[in-house]
């Protein structure tokens, strides 16, 4: 019988994350500190981060052990399933043999408990007591919230103004798993409290709710800061995905072509995509596809320099694709891929020419994600359905050129809580944001910081 789903046993799991930096073709420039454009230390980032977490951001080792208490709680949902997308490739009508990597399948329906449940515990081993961070669509958010619940931890999550208003019930497992939510910018904050003064009816971004986040972190002693994208460490994490999809393609007998994956700041792409980019270094062709939403298009449209990761500019200087730390997405349904930079790793990257970037307006993306759902059944989240539609593009040149390619790409996570999206895409009123971000980011750009003595 053909198979649909290529599945690992709970001891086949990796043991390991894959750190990719020891492999970068070219050095990864620091973080720089923005009163002295010096890099940044350790003892810097030691306020908000616990020593194991700082350690794992700078590591030159290729493998870092997954320590038990951690794997233990992976194995509620890991591995996770690989299924060849058949019924999608029959609809196509493609000679391309389409496969998906199913992150939805963890207790929060996406891939973020992979770092979220790491970060856990090394605060926990830390004697840290509360976690605070920021959260888009509440993926995030709701990660952290489940594996603080397994640690012990209190977590406080700063939640994106719009999306706290358009997803009420990851709001409702953040508060199940014992987390509290605030919609972002607050009044809790300095940080909250100036972006209100500035514009009062400010939809929020992912920028501003993590200087909430941050400064939260920064003020109390018994409180850390989790990021949930965008550092090294999230992207070694999240290794475990593309560590799991490279013994399960092998036990399909195959050799991927293409890989995609959707980006926000970089971390599931990233998860899935560098234990293969090893390959690609080595010498193997292979594609990846980093896909973004025309409204927020940083890698596509953005400046590769330095920036701040927040709104407040509060965090270190990151060399990236920014679109300027005060661009303010519009408000699309994709929450998760509301940020201004993205992960520099990633960044460096595409920079380096080994990864390309492409970006899709909404309405697109969600006939592709609606495509899926009618021949895979899964809904996939708004975010998750970019990553979809490049899939189911390169199937269609697959169809046109009669080549028949590997596809693979990453299910990041399910739509089960996005559904006011979808109601909006059947109705017709979801509107595409392409033309106001060239002129929205120009100005942002213009506000890029300079670095001291440059
Ligand atoms: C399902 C899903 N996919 C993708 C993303 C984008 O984040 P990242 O680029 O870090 O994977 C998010 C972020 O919230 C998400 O919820």
């Amino acid at each position: 019988m053909d198979s649909y789903k290529i599945l690992l046993s709970e001891s086949e799991m990796p043991q390991e994350w894959y750190n990719i930096i020891p492999d970068l073709p070219a050095p990864l420039p620091p973080y720089l500190h923005p009163a002295t454009g010096e890099p940044i230390t350790p003892q810097d980032l030691a306020a908000i981060f616990p020593l194991e977490l700082i350690q794992q951001e700078v590591s030159v080792e290729r493998w870092i052990p997954i320590p038990d208490d951690v794997r233990r709680i992976y194995q509620l949902w890991r591995p996770s399933p690989l299924h060849r997308a058949r019924n999608l490739e029959a609809a196509l009508g493609t000679p391309a043999r389409i496969y998906y990597k199913n992150e939805s399948v963890s207790p929060a329906g996406s891939h973020k408990p992979n770092t979220a449940v790491a970060q856990a515990y090394y605060n926990r081993a830390a004697g840290i007591k509360r976690l605070a961070t920021e959260t888009g669509a509440g993926q995030w958010g709701s990660a952290l919230a489940l594996a603080c619940n397994f640690f012990n931890l209190a977590c406080t999550v700063y939640m994106v103004k719009v999306s706290y208003q358009q997803k009420p019930y990851r709001r409702s497992l953040m508060h199940i798993w014992g987390a509290e939510v605030y919609p972002s910018p607050t009044d809790r904050t300095n940080a909250g409290r100036h972006l209100r003064a500035r514009d009062p009816e400010t939809s929020g971004s992912l920028g501003m709710a993590i200087s909430e986040a941050v400064e939260d972190a920064a003020t109390h002693g018994d409180t850390n800061y989790s990021l949930g994208s965008v550092l090294n460490h999230v992207m070694l994490h999240q290794t475990i995905i593309g560590l799991e999809t490279k013994k399960q393609l092998a036990l399909a007998g195959e050799e991927p072509d293409i890989l995609i994956g959707c980006v926000g700041g970089g971390s599931n792409f990233a998860g899935f995509c560098f234990p293969f980019v090893a390959d690609k270094l080595r010498g193997k062709d292979i594609r990846f596809i980093g896909v973004e939403p025309t409204a927020c298009p940083t890698l596509t449209k953005g400046s590769y320099t330095y920036d701040f990761g927040d709104t407040a500019g509060l965090t270190p200087l990151i060399m990236m694709y920014t679109l300027g730390h005060s661009f303010v997405p519009s408000g699309i349904h994709a929450g998760g891929l509301r940020y201004h930079g993205d992960a520099p790793l990633l960044c460096l990257l595409v920079h380096e020419k080994i990864i390309e970037a492409r970006a899709y307006p909404q309405n697109p993306v969600f006939e592709a994600a609606r495509l899926f759902a009618a021949t895979e059944g899964i809904i996939p989240a708004p975010e998750t359905a970019h990553a979809v539609k490049a899939a189911v593009d390169e199937a269609r040149v697959c169809k046109e050129t009669g080549k028949a390619r590997c596809i693979v790409f990453n299910f990041s996570g399910h739509g089960h809580f996005d559904l006011t999206a979808y109601d909006a895409y059947l109705e017709g009123t979801l509107k595409d944001i392409e033309i106001e971000p060239d002129e929205m980011i120009k100005k942002a750009l213009a506000d890029l910081p300079r670095l001291p003595g440059k």
